[in-house]
């Protein structure tokens, strides 16, 4: 009961409960945080030091930034969730707060952009060889269904876009990545919506329980990796019985420009060599569907892009 009251205590402060309110709405740095409330950073940093050691919120690090977020998923959590609720939506303090939130935001959003466009034409030149994005995600969508998925795991996220296309059809979403920058542009594009959350962190290591996952993703991340099949074993160990993992990577071609410009490891995958990995993993293939570009001018590049989806053995359909 004494982490309890010790969380009512910490709540029970206007300039706590602002930031409670205001993380409610998503991540923020402490110096972003600062600035919505209009008070000094040591100020600020007092009350977020109070709420962490109440277990109300916690700190992620990422390099050199700490992101600052709700805890979820236990008592203090409901707690917060109540507090947060009971607050009037025309309370002037907490609109307010909302408005320099939303600049903070477009701010964010701003950078992440800028990066994105600098690093975009990269981007456009591999989107270029293979089908149309849009095809490939109304693939993963048929191939995953509709759920719903209570918990869902975005492994290797980038700019978030999977999570972004599966937001309605999951309770909760979580992607890692290791990029800062690359997690920066997911969280503007997220923002907005609460049910999706980034955290930087190592797919060899994934941040999550055993087997807490009823849908998880990697979606073009494998051929950037050393070493697939440890990232499958630990995709797999956090599945849940019954869950879904779905895979989406290239069919095996032979683009060396991949390995020189765009950091790609493998020249795409075979069916065997997933096969095989899924099955060190205690996985076996529930559906592969291979998306080739069509109408591709004879000479002209292209590459094949493959779904993916696996269950725990015994389990596929
Ligand atoms: C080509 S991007 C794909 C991003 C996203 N899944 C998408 O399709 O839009 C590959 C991502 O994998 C991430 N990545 C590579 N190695 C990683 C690792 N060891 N742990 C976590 N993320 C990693 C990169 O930072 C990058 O954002």
């Amino acid at each position: 009961m004494d982490h309890i009251v010790r969380a009512m205590r910490a709540i029970a402060e206007p300039t706590r409960m602002r930031i409670l309110c205001v993380l409610g709405r998503g991540e923020l740095t402490v110096s972003e945080l600062t600035r919505i409330l209009g008070q000094s950073q040591p100020r600020v940093s007092r009350h977020v030091g109070l709420l962490v050691d109440a277990g109300c919120i916690e700190r992620l690090p990422e390099g050199t930034w700490v992101f600052l977020r709700l805890v979820s998923d236990n008592a203090i959590s409901d707690l917060v969730g109540a507090a947060i609720a009971a607050v009037p939506s025309d309370d002037r303090t907490i609109g307010r707060d909302a408005e320099r939130l939303e600049l903070v935001s477009a701010e964010r959003a701003t950078n992440a952009a800028r990066y994105f466009r600098e690093s975009a034409a990269d981007w456009d030149q591999i989107r270029s060889l293979y089908l149309a994005e849009d095809a490939v995600e109304q693939a993963l969508l048929a191939a995953i269904g509709e759920g719903p998925f209570e918990r869902m795991l975005d492994i290797g996220t980038g700019s978030g876009r999977i999570l972004e296309i599966l937001s309605g059809r999951i309770a909760q979403g979580l992607g890692i990545d290791l990029s800062h920058e690359m997690l920066n542009l997911a969280r503007s594009k997220l923002q907005g919506k609460s049910n999706c959350k980034v955290q930087q962190a190592d797919l060899f290591s994934l941040p999550v329980a055993a087997t807490s996952q009823d849908l998880v993703t990697l979606h073009l991340v494998l051929h950037h990796l050393a070493n697939p099949e440890a990232a499958l074993i630990e995709a797999s160990r956090v599945l849940r019985p019954g869950g879904t993992l779905a895979l989406v990577d290239f069919a095996p071609h032979q683009y060396e420009f991949l390995r020189d410009k765009h950091a790609h490891r493998r020249l795409g995958f075979t069916n065997q060599e997933i096969d095989g990995w899924l099955q060190s993993a205690g996985l076996i293939v529930s559906n592969c569907q291979a998306l080739a570009p069509a109408d591709r001018p004879e000479g002209q590049p292209s590459l094949t892009v493959k779904v993916w989806t696996a269950k725990h053995k015994g389990e596929a359909a």
